[in-house]
C-alpha cells in the first residue's frame, strides 16, 4: 500500500471506517444494490446535526465524550462540538460544516427568537464562519460574542448570532436545542445553510 494511502486510512474518521466496512461487507455478501446504495447513503448522516442528536466534545481532554448541560456554565467560553447520532453512535464528523458552537448565557439576556431555540440559557450555532468558512474559535468575553480569528467577524449569540462587526455577510445558522434526561439534544437541524453560501 502506498505510503500516502496508508496515511489517509490511518487518519480517516472512525465513522468513515465503519461505513467502509459495512459497504465492503455488503458487496462481499452479494447483497442487493439497493442495500449497498443505502449504506453509501450513510454519508448523508454526516451532513449536519439532526433532531435527536447529542453532542460530543470536538477537542480537549474530553474529546468524543457526550456533553451534558452541566459541562456548560454561564460566563464560560463556548465549546466546539460534533453532533452524534445516539442510536448508531455515528459522529457526524465528515464535514467541518457540521461543527457546532455551544455556549450558555443568562437566559434573561436572550432575545425572543433566540430564547425559543434555547434550553436553560444554552444556545447552539454553526461553528463555520459565513464569510470564508473559518472555524469560529474565538470568544470576546467582554462583549460575550463569538469571534472569528480569520478576519475578526463577531457574532452575538444572545441575538440569534447576528453579525456585530467584520466582513461576515450573515448570522451563523442557529441550531435549536433541548435537554432530555440530563443530556443536551438537538431539537432540529441548522436553521439556514452553514458556511459561506446562503443557498
Ligand atoms: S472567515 Fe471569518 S471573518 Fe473571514
Amino acid at each position: 500500500m502506498a505510503r500516502q494511502e496508508l496515511y489517509d486510512r490511518n487518519h480517516e474518521p472512525p465513522s468513515s471506517l465503519l461505513r467502509r466496512a459495512l459497504l465492503k461487507g455488503a458487496v462481499a455478501a452479494g447483497l442487493t444494490s439497493s442495500l449497498a446504495d443505502a449504506l453509501r447513503g450513510a454519508d448523508s448522516i454526516a451532513a449536519g446535526p439532526q433532531a435527536g442528536d447529542v453532542f460530543v466534545f470536538f477537542s480537549g481532554d474530553h474529546a468524543g465524550q457526550v456533553i451534558k448541560p452541566t459541562d456548560l456554565i454561564v460566563g464560560a467560553s463556548p465549546v466546539m462540538a460534533w453532533p452524534k447520532e445516539p442510536v448508531t453512535d455515528i459522529v457526524r464528523d465528515e464535514s467541518r460544516l457540521s461543527l457546532v458552537l455551544l455556549v450558555r448565557l443568562e437566559a434573561a439576556c436572550l432575545d425572543e427568537v433566540t430564547a425559543l431555540r434555547a434550553a436553560e440559557g444554552l444556545v447552539a450555532y454553526s461553528a463555520t464562519c459565513t464569510h470564508a468558512q473559518c472555524p469560529v474559535t474565538g470568544w470576546n468575553d467582554e462583549k460575550k460574542a463569538f469571534s472569528c480569528p480569520c478576519h475578526q467577524s463577531e457574532y452575538d449569540p444572545s441575538q440569534n448570532a447576528k453579525v456585530l462587526s467584520g466582513p461576515a455577510p450573515r448570522a451563523l445558522p442557529a441550531l435549536p436545542v433541548k435537554i432530555e434526561n440530563n443530556v443536551l439534544v438537538a431539537a432540529g437541524a441548522f436553521i439556514g445553510r452553514p458556511g459561506a453560501r446562503s443557498t
